[in-house]
């Protein structure tokens, strides 16, 4: 592949991260997820942009024909828990801080519940994020889509190959109710 080649992938998928996630990513709950940091130097924010990006990709380049829409929404929405996990911080929201992985899908699946009209596939992506945690495997392409990219996207990030680099460009933090 030509490096214009890989520019145009990369600028389509970008493209489409903007289009489905446009409501998410200018939420302001969202953009402050980039102050509780996921894994290695990786804030949540980054964390969940990265996830709809390779969610997108592996989509596109397997032909797995899943629903875009629903895909980078859930994927989005997928650790929209809005803690900083390392903490215990119960009154923050940190309710079982030994076991984050178990409970975290319940709290971010609530979160967005309140915040955004979700879809079954939506919810089936947060909620089935952590297979085979979940014990209940995913229902849908799309959660077993995000599950593999967010398996990926953490590998990288906790042995410090994917490093944070989205800066300020979504960052249009809107003015509080
Ligand atoms: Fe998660
Ligand atoms: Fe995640």
């Amino acid at each position: 592949m030509t490096r214009q080649e890989k520019f145009e992938r990369h600028k389509k998928i970008r493209e489409l991260l903007h289009k489905h996630g446009k409501e998410i990513l200018s939420s302001r709950s969202f953009i402050l997820s980039h102050g509780f940091i996921q894994h290695g130097d990786m804030s949540v924010y980054e964390h969940s942009i990265n996830v709809a990006d390779r969610a997108l990709r592996i989509n596109r380049f397997l032909h797995v024909k899943c629903k875009e829409r629903e895909l980078v929404r859930g994927a989005l929405l997928h650790d929209y828990f809005l803690y900083d996990w390392h903490k215990d911080g119960k009154d923050k929201g940190n309710v079982h801080p030994k076991l984050h992985g178990f409970f975290h899908p319940g709290t971010a699946l609530k979160n967005a519940s309140r915040d955004f009209v979700l879809t079954p596939r939506e919810k089936d992506i947060i909620k089935k994020h952590m297979w085979p945690l979940t014990i209940v495997p995913p229902l849908c392409r799309e959660a077993w889509v995000v599950t593999l990219a967010d398996k990926y996207c953490s590998t990288m990030e906790t042995l410090g190959l994917h490093k944070a680099k989205i800066k300020v460009k979504y960052i249009d933090i809107p003015e509080q109710d």
